[in-house]
């Protein structure tokens, strides 16, 4: 039986990062409610509970408190922040509230011979963000580690094998966060480091047939990768109770249409219903010049058509949505609530309660990474998992201003050719995002002995971590040089190319 770190789930922003921490630590960890009952938790090969951080106040009435059986489990626990203070009054300690809120950096001091800290050197810079504070230890428990605020900044009860954390050592920017995880994982709970991301493929499997048992559930495939990974393990899952729908809107890049069609359909023999719908799009765009006016008026048409092809289809209960877990709202604002409030994906947000359907989000916990990681295992191809991210209004906010079918098929061929040279040359998977943004600003040329007076290609290559910050990628000039050549001669209609050199901020990475 798989071994299992439990995490109850008070209703930190940061619960799936320690999820996340342990999966990459190669141990299964589940996120569970905070009031699971002990009896469940004994079912499973259990090797250490994490409570984790929450919104709430120990001291506040109605907070959320776990089944105080699980400390008559016999298993490791690590309390964090919320954690630490449900885990310190329950077993006798006191709370109260701080005089100050500590939030942010603080430097950690502790006894570097216990086990929690082993291989780690005092002080470390750790990130806090907590309003209450332990003042007084439960029996058993003693201090091993303080802040500038607070002398119990970390406790152990080295008997019951129980620790506690004030601070959070998930997050990135607490120094040696992972250590002291590993620490408990490896040293305390003696788990071994034996899991893989490809045995998380029965669990979601058991639970979306569980979830859909006999019901038809549809998708939206987008062609990106977070709706193929959930086409493909639903499909594993439930066959062809599936059906997945693919609009093309004509904004789409070259070949894409096909490309998804061969996948799917022939590949995979998923019940594909294409959806041609290029007309439809292209003439509500007609005359359209504003960028947020395109944006709206392709997401109105995307629900319409949606909504229209789910109508042909029978008994349909449950719309699927590769919801990944940075699409998840960042804080949970109701005290004492387990349940996070989700943020409708941006391609499909509307669809769920206008269709009366009820939501399967499978991958909903899973950071991008290892949502390709998954795709992986599922046989999906790398050329599809690794694809740069690309805006749900498509080649729309790639071209300026109004959109024509003769702009975009400028813009479909200039780009297939910028990817085809990055590819060659081994810089596709190095940038975040490149593509060509078509300009309709003619300027002139010589072609032969001829004057030319044709459109302008801009091109856009950026590196960037999160999309947030990015900057335009120190390409080689021979490639550009290439791109350049080839856009000009083999582009009928494009008489000059120009490469983007801003950053982000101030640009954006997108020109619309
Ligand atoms: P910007 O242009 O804001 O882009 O720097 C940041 C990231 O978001 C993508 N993007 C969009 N994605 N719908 C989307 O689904 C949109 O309307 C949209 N606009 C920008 C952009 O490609 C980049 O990855």
């Amino acid at each position: 039986m798989t071994e299992v770190i439990a995490i109850l789930d008070f209703g930190s922003q940061y619960t799936q990062v320690i999820a996340r921490r342990i999966r990459e630590c190669q141990v299964y960890s589940k996120v569970l409610p905070y009031n699971i009952p002990a009896e469940e938790l004994k079912k499973q090969n259990l090797k250490g509970i994490i409570l984790s951080g929450g919104p709430s106040s120990v001291l506040s009435e109605n907070s959320p408190r776990p089944d105080a059986e699980i400390f008559n489990l016999g298993v490791p626990m690590l309390g964090v922040c919320y954690g630490l203070q449900v885990m310190g009054l329950m077993l006798g300690g006191a709370v109260e509230k701080s005089t100050h809120r500590e939030y942010g950096h603080g430097i950690l001091k502790f006894e570097t011979n216990k086990t929690l800290f082993k291989n780690l050197n005092s002080p470390l810079r750790v990130w806090n963000s907590h309003g209450d504070r332990l003042s007084k230890m439960p029996k058993g428990f003693q201090s091993i580690a303080s802040t500038e605020n607070s002398e119990y900044a970390a406790i152990e009860d080295i008997n019951r094998h129980f620790y506690a954390l004030q601070f959070h050592p998930e997050v990135a920017h607490s120094q040696g966060g992972l250590s002291i995880i590993k620490n408990f994982l490896f040293e305390i709970c003696g788990c071994k480091a034996d899991w893989s991301m490809a045995q998380i493929i029965p669990d979601a499997i058991k639970k979306i047939q569980d979830t859909v048992g006999k019901a038809h559930v549809i998708l939206g495939l987008s062609g990106g990768v977070d709706s193929s990974v959930v086409a493909a393990l639903i499909q594993r899952a439930i066959g062809d109770q599936l059906t997945c729908i693919f609009i093309d809107n004509g904004l789409l890049r070259k070949g894409e249409n096909e490309e998804v069609q061969e996948l799917f359909g022939n590949h995979f023999h998923m019940d594909l219903r294409v959806i041609n719908a290029k007309k439809r799009f292209l003439s509500a765009l007609v005359d359209v010049e504003d960028p947020e006016e395109k944006r709206k008026i392709i997401g109105g048409l995307f629900i319409d058509c949606f909504d229209d092809s789910v109508h042909k289809i029978e008994q349909v209960e449950f719309l699927a949505q590769g919801t990944i877990y940075p699409d998840i709202i960042e804080s949970m604002p109701i005290a004492g609530s387990p349940t996070s409030v989700i943020k409708s994906h941006h391609n499909v947000g509307g669809l769920p309660e206008r269709m009366k359907l009820k939501l399967l989000e499978p991958i909903k916990e899973l950071f991008k990474d290892e949502v390709r990681m998954l795709g992986k295992e599922l046989g999906l191809p790398d050329n599809l998992l690794l694809r740069h991210p690309f805006p749900g209004p498509g080649l729309a906010v790639r071209v300026i201003g109004e959109v024509k079918e003769e702009y975009l098929e400028i813009l479909r061929d200039a780009d297939a050719i910028l990817i085809e040279e990055l590819r060659n040359g081994s810089h596709y998977d190095d940038v975040w995002q490149a593509f060509c943004v078509f300009l309709p600003i003619r300027t002139v040329g010589v072609k032969g002995d001829e004057r030319t007076h044709d459109y302008t290609i801009a091109v856009r290559v950026v590196q960037s971590e999160d999309a947030m910050t990015a900057d335009w990628a120190r390409l080689p000039y021979d490639l550009l040089q290439k791109v350049s050549s080839r856009i000009v001669n083999e582009v009928h209609g494009v008489g000059r190319v120009v490469y983007d050199i801003t950053s982000k901020p101030p640009g954006t990475i997108e020109w619309e």
